[in-house]
């Protein structure tokens, strides 16, 4: 079986968006220190093109969980794999995701950072599959509404295939 990848959205509509959203989050966070909190491995790429954005201060934290073992379907409970480096309390969090998919993911961040007595949360992610909702999820800031498919590159994987792509593509199996 071999894999084919159709361009969904090309880099060039990518960084224009991201553009976008990093001059909306540079006036909403006009004169305070966004605590960007980048969610790895998938929001690696996104996070830190954003953060070439944004033109407030900005502080930069990792953190890993995992939802979804080596196949393509959220098994529900999620994980904290990295613990950031520093404490959130009292600071600004914008949580930066790749895709909202089922919401697991970012209704636990959205609780945790609650319970760490951040400042404010807010969450951006550059993908949205809103027809996949199993919880309610807020969303401050969304690059693109998808259609429920699959897809990759831009720090999205396959099996961990495919992060390093520039534009996000479907993977098409034939
Ligand atoms: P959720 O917890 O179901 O919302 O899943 C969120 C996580 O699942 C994302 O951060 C991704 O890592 C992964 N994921 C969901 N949909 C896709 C996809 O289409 N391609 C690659 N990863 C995905
Ligand atoms: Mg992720």
């Amino acid at each position: 079986m071999s894999e084919t990848i159709r361009v969904m959205l090309p880099e060039e509509e990518l960084d224009k968006r991201i553009r976008e959203l990093g001059a909306k989050i540079s006036k909403d966070y006009e004169g305070k220190t966004v605590y960007l909190v980048c969610i790895l491995k998938g929001a690696a790429v996104f996070a830190m093109e954003l953060a070439k954005r944004i033109t407030t201060d900005v502080v930069i934290d990792f953190m890993a969980t995992s939802s979804y073992g080596a196949g393509t379907v959220s098994s529900g409970e999620v994980k904290i794999t990295k613990e950031l480096d520093m404490d959130p309390a009292g600071r600004d969090v914008l949580i930066v995701e790749d895709i909202i998919d089922s919401g697991n993911t970012l209704n636990f961040l959205q609780e945790y950072f609650k319970e760490k007595k951040a400042n404010s949360v807010k969450l951006c992610t550059m993908l949205d599959k809103p027809d996949r909702r199993e919880v309610d999820v807020n969303v401050d800031y969304t690059g693109f509404s998808i259609p429920d498919e699959f897809v990759v590159g831009y720090g999205l994987d396959y099996d961990q295939k495919y992060r390093n792509l520039p534009y996000i593509g479907v993977v098409e199996l034939d």
